[in-house]
């Protein structure tokens, strides 16, 4: 175990059957270990702060594991004006963010030309615009590019095809894969990643998740733990394990793709009270404090227990920062693109 740690600290290189055994191992701290320090090595002590506009929560599917999907007839739906977008992003920038990332259900109300047009008028205070608003066309995508949008988020959620399609049948995961491929060729910075935990889930797949964003490869990749929803067919699922198993997924792609962005997600928190500040300790590099008005937080439900439902944007900016300080680490002022710590910048 010491020596393929030693080996991938280097080359990061991993066969299935030797993540399939980091994954596994009993004792997780050597791993933790070696993904901090390829981490400081790679990404340095550095951590990127990008403020989460959650700007709608209607989405025309109906993802099994998904608190906002289209079925659950008890979320309250909400929806930002474009104005209303615009104003919380200007804000977001005054609180210090370099980054403004707009996500969304799947929302039909919002027309490609709208999205444009916002992200054209949020360009115009300088931030770099992530997009987290699903699967569209490649024309799409290549609208809002032109209208000025740097990168985007789109989780493979699991490459066991089988599982995917099964957790929503009106999706098709080669879409899916289409939609990275296309956002990858049009000069997105793109950003996938899974859920850990799913009902049916294997390690071996797990396994190939990772294979996944290596080959493709990613920019930014965010793992998170399922946290069953009370309003969902997957609302009995045990989760137990899935915290710990995040942690390591974490880990081991830090070992697979030293100089990615890799978000210390907002549900590990949810599973404990400290759950970002270790996602830091074993991988991760940056964290997305929630800009959105209070209220419409605790609608925007994908899991319960969300983490900062009563609490400001200026409130998490400044408890975020607080936190990483508390670690030792610091918060970037840089833009924090893929690679730019290695570059000097
Ligand atoms: N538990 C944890 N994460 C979830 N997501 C959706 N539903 C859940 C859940 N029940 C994640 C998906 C999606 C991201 C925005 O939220 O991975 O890509
Ligand atoms: Fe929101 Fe700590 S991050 S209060």
């Amino acid at each position: 175990m010491e020596s393929l740690l030693r080996r991938a600290q280097k080359d990061h290189t991993l066969s299935r059957s030797e993540i399939i055994s980091l994954l596994t191992a009993e004792d997780d701290q050597p791993l933790f270990d070696a993904a901090n320090q390829v981490r400081k090595q790679y990404v340095g002590d550095g951590v990127y702060l990008r403020g989460l506009i959650e700007f709608s929560n209607f989405c025309k599917n109906d993802c099994m594991y998904c608190g906002i999907r289209k079925s659950n007839e008890r979320a309250q739906r909400y929806r930002l004006s474009p104005n209303q977008i615009v104003e919380t992003a200007r804000k977001a920038v005054e609180y210090g963010y370099k980054t403004v990332v707009l996500q969304s259900g799947e929302d039909l109300w919002f027309s490609a030309e709208k999205m444009a047009d916002i992200i054209h008028k949020i360009k115009e205070t300088g931030a770099v615009v992530t997009l987290s608003i699903g699967e569209k066309t490649r024309d799409e995508y290549a609208l809002y590019k032109e209208a000025g949008a740097d990168r985007y988020l789109l989780r493979i959620e699991t490459t066991d095809k089988n599982l995917y399609e099964k957790l929503d049948p009106a999706m098709s995961w080669e879409n899916r894969v289409r939609c990275l491929h296309d956002l990858k060729n049009l000069g997105y910075e793109v950003g996938s990643g899974s859920l850990v935990g799913l009902p049916g889930q294997t390690i071996e797949s797990l396994a190939d998740d990772l294979l996944f964003f290596q080959k493709l490869p990613v920019d930014m990749a965010g793992i998170g733990p399922f946290i069953p929803h009370p309003d969902t067919p997957l609302k009995e699922v045990a989760y137990d394990g899935n915290f710990n198993l995040s942690l390591k997924m974490m880990a081991v792609m830090r070992l697979l793709l030293p100089d990615i962005n890799i978000p210390a997600t907002t549900a590990m928190e949810t599973l404990h009270p400290q759950g970002r500040m270790l996602a830091l300790q074993c991988g991760a590099n940056v964290v997305m404090p929630n800009v959105t008005d209070t209220v419409f937080r605790k609608k925007y439900e994908l899991y319960p227990g969300k983490i900062c439902v009563g609490d400001s944007a200026e409130k998490c900016r400044g408890c975020v920062e607080r936190k990483i300080n508390s670690i030792g680490r610091y918060v970037s002022t840089g833009k924090g693109f893929h690679g730019d710590f290695l570059k000097g910048k």
